[in-house]
């Protein structure tokens, strides 16, 4: 598996992918993105011009990807519309990317035999009372709230009827919350942190209490390209880290990092249907595929990314003021 193609690898965690793949392996990458409001070229700075392109296009073009697939190896799928807030205001992308582009994609690898490995979220199992004692597993029943995860939900089945039906070499990870630089600022992290830097105070939807799993990015790209190499076909690996916290304790600690009072922040208007806790049972993966995470240290994790957006305004600052009009209009 020399030759890589990524789609959506201009985004968030597909970056990082790219990043951890031509820093710690010999392979060769091929970033297929449309260049969405949330991608961003600025994340590809800088790689080695010998082993890595950059396409832009959309997945949903047959005649594209199924040309590119046969030019590769493996295909890791990232691309989609990944905030739950766009999806509340405005769905229809998300039917698009998410559900056509994976159904797109499925057919390539189809036509081609070519191994596909599909990104998707926690935000398929819905969501846990806060004093549940279980975590998510692999055997949980589906339960999207939102169109983003009920999108998301619906491409994991689409990868899983074509394992079945047409024997395409699939594996499917479904991940928690990631963390990290060249998040964009619509994200609950980075927009925290950016508003800081602007001198606005954190704004935390409803009372707060809503609990997320955060892993760091650079964790998710290392369990991704263990599944890659050794994931067994068809199946299905949750990726996570033990890293549950509610909202506030998440500011608070961003709060602490940039010298600032652990109350120093509003509550405004709730999300609409806002998932109110996800956990991660990752013991599958650690036990099948021996992996383990490797930032442990939240706090730790959390200062350097706001050492990275405090460093880094000229990545983020073409996306502020587009974001911030957006909940503008939500009185969020
Ligand atoms: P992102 O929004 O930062 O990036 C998405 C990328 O996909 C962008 O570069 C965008 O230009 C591209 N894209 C969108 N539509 C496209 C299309 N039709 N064709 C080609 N490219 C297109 O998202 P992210 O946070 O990096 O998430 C990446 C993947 O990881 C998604 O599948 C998401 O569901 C999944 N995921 C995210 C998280 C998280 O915490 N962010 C956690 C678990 C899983
Ligand atoms: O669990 C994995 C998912 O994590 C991914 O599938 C999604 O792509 C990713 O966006 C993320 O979804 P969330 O909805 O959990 O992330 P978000 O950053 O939007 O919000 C995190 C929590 O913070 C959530 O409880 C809502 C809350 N929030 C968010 C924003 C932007 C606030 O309280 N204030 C905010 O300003």
């Amino acid at each position: 598996m020399d030759k890589l193609l990524v789609t959506g690898g201009a985004g968030f965690i597909g970056s990082d992918f790219v990043h951890y793949i031509l820093e710690n392996t010999d392979k060769s990458v091929t970033v297929l993105d449309k260049l969405t409001y949330a991608g961003s070229l600025a994340s590809l700075k800088d790689l080695p011009a010998d082993r890595f392109r950059f396409v832009q296009g959309d997945i949903c073009d047959a005649e594209l990807v199924t040309g590119l697939f046969a030019e590769h190896d493996a295909v890791v799928h990232y691309a989609a519309e990944s905030h739950n807030d766009n999806s509340l205001s405005g769905p229809a992308p998300f039917v698009q990317t998410n559900l056509v582009g994976t159904f797109t994609l499925l057919e390539a690898a189809r036509a081609t035999g070519v191994r596909f490995h599909h990104i998707s979220t926690d935000e398929v199992y819905g969501d846990l009372e806060l004093d549940d004692p279980e975590r998510f597993t692999e055997h949980t029943p589906y339960n999207p709230s939102s169109p983003y995860s009920s999108t998301k939900a619906g491409s994991d089945l689409l990868v899983r009827a074509w394992v079945r039906s047409f024997g395409v070499a699939a594996t499917i990870s479904n991940c928690s919350n990631n963390y990290g630089p060249r998040q964009h600022v619509e994200k609950f992290i980075p927009r925290q942190i950016t508003n800081l830097i602007d001198g606005v105070r954190p704004r935390l939807y409803g009372d707060g209490r809503n609990v997320r799993d955060w892993i760091h990015a650079d964790d998710h790209s290392s369990a991704v390209l263990r599944i890659l190499e050794r994931g067994r076909i068809g199946e299905t690996y949750l990726i996570g880290a033990d890293g549950e916290k509610s909202n506030r304790d998440v500011v608070e600690i961003i709060l602490q990092a940039m010298g600032r009072p652990a109350d120093d922040y509003d509550l405004v208007t709730d999300r609409p249907g806002h998932d109110l806790r996800y956990a991660i049972d990752w013991s599958k993966l650690r036990d099948e595929l021996d992996w383990e995470p490797t930032y442990r240290d939240f706090g730790a994790g959390i200062a350097a990314t706001v050492a990275w957006y405090q460093e880094n305004e000229e990545w983020w600052r073409p996306q502020k003021a587009e974001a911030e009009a957006k909940y503008a209009t939500v009185g969020q």
